[in-house]
């Protein structure tokens, strides 16, 4: 992981990045990233995002990996900002490990981009402070964030205890606050950008079995409508996208399964997922991850440079069926 503790450069706004993130790296950016990124800049890609600097929370796989993996596509160098402690208590599953947050990186790195792992949590101001400070300083601006990183839990309301309540609060709802809060100055420097939070589709509806997960993610999809509001004319949009079933190891895992398809024995996400996919309008019943980037990108683009506040549903239909 790499550490770099240098001042961040004073650097002027330049107007034309104004909610525009495919405008020109400015002069100043440029000479910061400097001689050290150019090799890596021979063969980096050329995209829309190319020259800026994507701020990913969870990043060490799932829906935050396969983003950071689409952005750097892009051409954007990546913060990869993870927890990578597998073990969590209060958690119904593993988390990721430092080996898959290096394994990350790698992935990151071989689109031809730079990229920064910052092993931190979410629920702690300070670290995402230092962690894009660290970005700034390494790779001249913030540009597009993502608050990603989340922990799920199943259960009856009724069974969990203040530590579970405590953990899924403080990483849903003041993780992504707190990524807000550390970013914006970032973004104000940068003369705008982009700020994406992964909501859910249990954020559309009740549900009696991941009810209290369903509430944080409640509370995000108003958080950002109050965050566009407040840091609009700063030039940052605040989106969410709102996912359906994702195949990652939050949802493909034990507690979870078994609470979707109570009764069956030890069932699979396959399962899980073709039952859905029964009533689904497109007979579709889970998302991959790198289906969820494509809308993740669809808020770093120029074509929603005047979106904010919206709340994107990325649900194969569920959108559009009543409850019950
Ligand atoms: N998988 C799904 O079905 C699904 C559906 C809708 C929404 N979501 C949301 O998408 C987001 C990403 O989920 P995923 O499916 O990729 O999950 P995942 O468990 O595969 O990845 C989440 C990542 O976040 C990290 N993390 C957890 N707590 C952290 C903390 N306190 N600080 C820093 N990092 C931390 C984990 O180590 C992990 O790498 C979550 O916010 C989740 O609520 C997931």
């Amino acid at each position: 992981m790499t550490h770099h503790s240098d001042a961040a450069p004073d650097r002027p706004v330049d107007p034309t990045r104004r909610l525009a993130l495919g405008g020109a790296l400015g002069a100043a950016t440029a000479a910061v990233v400097g001689a050290r990124a150019a090799n890596a800049q021979d063969a980096a890609p050329t995209g829309h995002l190319s020259g800026k600097t994507a701020f990913v929370t969870g990043g060490a796989r799932g829906i935050g990996l396969a983003s950071a993996e689409a952005m750097a596509r892009a051409g954007a160098n990546v913060v990869l900002f993870d927890i990578a402690t597998a073990d969590l208590p209060n958690v119904q599953y593993p988390l990721s490990s430092e080996a898959d947050l290096a394994t990350a990186q790698a992935a990151v790195e071989a689109h031809g981009v730079e990229c920064m792992s910052y092993q931190g949590d979410v629920r702690n101001l300070a670290d995402q402070q230092d962690a894009m400070r660290q970005a700034v300083d390494r790779f001249g601006s913030l540009d597009v964030v993502l608050a990603n990183a989340g922990v799920s839990r199943a259960g009856p309301i009724e069974d969990a205890t203040a530590d579970d309540l405590s953990i899924l609060f403080e990483t849903n709802v003041n993780g992504y606050v707190k990524t807000t809060q550390a970013a914006v100055p970032h973004l104000r420097d940068a003369g705008g950008g982009r700020i994406i939070y992964v909501s859910s589709g249990l954020a559309r509806t009740g549900n009696d079995i991941f009810g209290l997960y369903g509430s944080t993610k409640w509370a995000i999809n108003g958080f950002a409508k109050s965050a566009a509001i407040a840091y609009g004319r700063d030039g940052i949009t605040c989106n969410v996208i709102a996912p359906g079933l994702v195949n990652t190891p939050f949802a493909d895992n034990e507690a979870v399964l078994g609470y979707m398809m109570p009764g069956a024995e030890n069932p699979t996400f396959a399962e899980v997922s073709a039952a859905i996919a029964q009533g689904a309008p497109l007979g579709v019943g889970h998302l991959e991850p790198e289906e969820v980037a494509e809308s993740v990108m669809f808020f770093t683009g120029d074509a929603t440079r005047t979106m904010t506040g919206e709340v994107l549903d990325v649900s194969y239909g569920s959108a559009a069926t009543s409850i019950g």
